[in-house]
């Protein structure tokens, strides 16, 4: 069996200024495209604005860490049964729970050909599920779909200096993004931890801008893709 692909699509995707209702469709047709080829896919579904919101919402009132990340899985959780059904509704062979482990992921593709999940445990995002996903799946890479067109030099939000970079190693990333994990709802290019797993098993990062689908399509393909490429070493 081909391995699968794994991509992990940023929540932003779902909430962005973007027509999300075409991008939703244009997603759809994709997924039945590569389905159609005989290929499998997985896809983590972040938590956007749904777990912005909640984490703000009780954040003065809930000081453990831990119990605000779990208010982000929730969303993640939800954004993932919204997808997940959409998928089915077109007949589409896909897992029919959202489950809570990578491992739990990865032995449903035994049976279907998608496999849609959320966010699993506190301590890190959606990012870090991907690449947990794709290891215990027996895939090489994982595609990191996300509302920035590549991985910066340093964040563009608050430096006009930084360059958008083709490829880089993995070490290279984690010297960009350090190897503190996130707070609660905090976003950056690449989650910190997702970088270290993915040193730790060796895995290809390919990060991109995912409201173009022609770039997820690119990817998916193997095709050279607008965006930025880790490599291992
Ligand atoms: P996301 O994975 O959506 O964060 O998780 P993100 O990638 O920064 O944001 P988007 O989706 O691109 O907009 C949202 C929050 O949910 C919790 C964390 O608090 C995270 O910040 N979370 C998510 C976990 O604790 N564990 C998980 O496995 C996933």
């Amino acid at each position: 069996m081909v391995a699968p692909t794994i991509i992990a699509l940023g929540g932003s995707l779902l909430y962005g200024d973007h027509d999300v209702k075409a991008w939703l469709g244009q997603l759809r047709q994709t997924i039945v495209h590569v389905e159609g080829n005989g290929r499998k896919i997985g896809l983590v579904v972040g938590g956007g604005k749904p777990a912005r919101e909640g984490i703000q919402l009780a954040k003065d009132l809930i000081s453990d860490r831990f119990r605000l990340d779990e208010i982000g899985i929730a969303a993640t959780r939800l954004n993932a049964t919204v997808l997940q059904t959409m998928l089915a509704e077109i007949g589409c062979n896909v897992a029919d729970v959202v489950p809570a482990t990578t491992d739990d992921a990865a032995s449903l593709f035994e049976q279907f050909d998608i496999v849609v999940m959320g966010g699993t445990k506190p301590g890190h995002t959606t990012d870090a599920v991907s690449v947990a996903f794709a290891r215990d799946a027996g895939s090489a890479h994982v595609i990191i779909a996300t509302n920035v067109s590549h991985v910066y030099t340093a964040d563009p939000r608050t430096n006009d200096d930084a360059k958008p970079l083709e490829i880089l190693t993995l070490k290279e990333l984690q010297d960009i993004t350090g190897k503190e994990a996130l707070q609660p709802g905090q976003s950056a290019a690449v989650d910190p931890i997702a970088v270290n797993w993915a040193i730790e098993c060796g895995l290809r990062i390919g990060v991109l801008d995912g409201r173009d689908i022609r770039r997820i399509e690119d990817a998916l393909e193997g095709r050279p893709f607008e965006g930025t490429l880790v490599q291992p070493e």
